[in-house]
Parts: C-alpha cells; structure tokens; sequence
C-alpha cells in the first residue's frame, strides 16, 4: 500500500454541542472572538444563542456578519481588514459552506498576507493559520472538516479551489439542531452535495482505505436518512444527514474530488448558482462516465444506495443511473442544466469547460478527462 495520510479536527457532534462553543473558543487562547456568518442565521436567531455561549465563557466579540453564497475575494479581503483592526485572537464561524469558507479566506490573509488569488491550488499556504473553530448549519458543504476552501474571482468569474492542511480548523462543532431552522431547499440542497463528496472522493484515485471507511459510512447513511430529513425534518434523520455529511467530508477532504466538483465550480462562479443543486444534474452522468474506469466502485456505491438492487454490469449501471435521477426528482432537485440555466449559456460551454479543466479536482477524476470530454458530459447533462 502506499504512504497514506488522513487528518481531521477534533470534533463535537451532537445535539446541544453548540453550548461548548464558548468553553471550546476559550480552550484554543481565544479572549476576542472574530464571529463570521450570515444575515440568514442572525435572522433565524442563532447567532444570538452563540453570542449568548461566548458571553457565558467571558469573551467579547467582533462580528463580520456579511457573506453571501458562494463568497466572493472582494468579502475575504473585507473580513480580512476588519480582523486586523479588531484584535481578535480566534475566529468562530457559524453557517454553511459560505461562512466557512470565506473565514478560511480571511484566516490565510491574515497570517499569509497578499491576495487571496495568490493561494489558489495546493498547498500555497506556507503560515499557520489562527485558531479556528467551526459550527457547521447545514449537512453538505463539510467545510468544517475540511482541507477546502472555495472562493469566487469576482473578475475571472470563477470559483477558485483552495487546498491546504492549514485550512482545517482546530474545532467542529456538529450540532443538528441547527438544521431545524433550514428550509426544504436548503436541506436538499446541501445533502445532494454531501452525497457527490462521498461519491467523488470514494472513485478518486487518491483514495484511501481511510477515506473509502467514511465515503461507505456517508452513503449508507445517505440512503437512509435523505428523504425524511428533507421532508419530514426529523430529528433522528437530520442527526443522520449530519453524519453522512461529516463522514463524505473526511473522505473527500483526504481523498479529493473530481470531474464533477470541477464543473461545479466553474458555473457557480460564472453564473452564481447554489452548489449542491449542480450535482442532481452532473452527479448521474459523472458517474456513467467514470463507470468504465472503476466498475467495482460505481457498482458498490448504488448497491449502498439502492440495497434493493444489484448493480454488476453496463446495463445494470444504467438502471442504477435511472434510479438515481428518479430520486432527485423526488427530492424536488432539477436534474437537467437545461432547466436551470438560460438558452445562450450554452454557448458558453466549451469556455466553461476550458476553465473546469484547470481545476485542482480535475488531477484526481479516475477516468483521464480533458476539456474535450468534460463539454460531452454538459451536453449530455443538458
Ligand atoms: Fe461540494
């Protein structure tokens, strides 16, 4: 076997871990919190029950409440000035893959200095980052556990994907009663890209026993819990869908991604488009195209989805391929670009594709891809 490597935070999960929030931030030397998140969670009420946490262990807070989806350089760069002036010395972000990203960004500035475009790629980032502790809102982005950070070029009009072991926080804090507050949307949403991270990182070249223990662990998990989560919003289920969530991260986070992840990230950046939503339409034909190139995987991971079937052989595959369209349209997810995308973006389809390819998620797809073969698997989506 050849030389593996597998790291993680440490980890709080469960219901009511957000009260250790304080004692946690305390326990990293923090006195003065630097709080990221979002207008939606200060809305739904969170922030104050997190302010309430912090007060109770005795440090004061900074807020830097304005991300949007898909967080953009110009917001790091903001985030990133206010922590400065602010005399923080631990930075606390609660929300889903945007304020935890875009604190990521803030922490590489910080410590790093420049702009954040210099550090797109792997392993740009050569200082430590400041302690970091993360309270995941949504079961997907897995930001939380996560070497990733993804951050849009406002110029460029693309996401870039940033990768470092200095990106993953010291702390997670996964509470489920977070996800109470989220919509139907949201849920759908977050655990359709939970499942192209486990996925994605279990058919990865740089896949690991490791890492393939966590990718089995999220599907099965996924399989059980994804429609009463979503509908029904039951306890016991969201509980379920944060564990698949954090399981597909610590798989993809050490294994990577690939082919589906890197056209992701090039229309989100273009046509600012929610994440998760983009794997109902691309996650069915990456796995078609990368079935040649590991059958035993593609097989194992319907058999984890659909424990009904079995899935040995094209035409098996296909039916498995059909099944899984079938249950993200249940899910209430377009599964065609063509639906969520204007008639001329089209067009823009093969510059899109030239700039997928150059996307670090790429360097690991099983089956060798170009742009050539990426614009096949848009038509083909489209
Ligand atoms: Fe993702």
């Amino acid at each position: 076997m050849r030389i593996t490597k597998f790291a993680i935070p440490e980890i709080l999960f469960g219901r009511g871990s957000m009260a250790h929030v304080g004692a946690c931030a305390a326990a990293l030397g923090g006195e003065t919190v630097f709080l990221v998140s979002d207008p939606g969670l200060a809305q739904a009420g969170w922030l104050d029950v997190v302010r309430g946490h912090l007060a109770q262990a005795g440090l004061t807070c900074v807020e830097f409440l304005q991300v949007q989806p898909n967080p953009r350089d110009c917001q790091v760069h903001a985030g990133a000035a206010l922590y400065r002036e602010s005399g923080a010395d631990v930075i606390v972000a609660v929300g889903g893959g945007s304020p935890m990203d875009t604190a990521k960004g803030i922490g590489i500035l910080v410590s790093n200095g420049g702009n954040i475009a210099e550090y797109e790629g792997a392993n740009r980032v050569t200082h430590p980052l400041p302690p970091m502790l993360f309270m995941p809102t949504t079961a997907g982005s897995g930001s939380d556990l996560s070497q990733f950070a993804i951050i849009t070029d406002v110029q460029r009009k693309l996401k870039m994907s940033l990768i470092s072991r200095s990106l993953i926080p010291n702390i997670s804090i996964i509470d489920p009663d977070f996800l109470q507050s989220a919509g139907r949307g949201l849920l759908v949403d977050s655990c359709i890209d939970a499942l192209a991270h486990a996925v994605e990182s279990f058919i990865s070249t740089a896949a690991s026993p490791f890492t393939e223990t966590q990718a089995r662990l999220a599907l099965r998990l996924w399989n059980e819990h994804a429609e009463r989560g979503c509908f029904a919003g039951e306890p016991a289920a969201l509980e379920g869908l944060c564990l698949a969530s954090a399981a597909a991260s610590m798989s993809f986070s050490n294994a990577s991604l690939g082919v589906g992840h890197a056209l992701a990230h090039a229309f989100g950046g273009r046509f600012d488009m929610p994440h998760g939503g983009m794997h109902a339409i691309l996650l069915p034909v990456v796995l078609r195209f990368n079935a040649s190139h590991s059958p035993a995987k593609t097989a194992e991971i319907l058999g984890l989805l659909f424990p009904d079937h079995s899935f040995a052989g094209p035409a098996a595959v296909e039916q498995g391929i059909a099944l899984l369209y079938e249950r993200f349209s249940t899910l209430g997810a377009p599964v065609r670009l063509g639906a969520v995308l204007p008639p001329q973006a089209k067009e823009q389809l093969p510059e899109l594709c030239q700039a997928a390819v150059k996307d670090a998620c790429m360097l690991t797809n099983p089956r060798p891809a170009g742009a050539e073969q990426l614009l096949e698997i848009c038509q083909e989506a489209w």
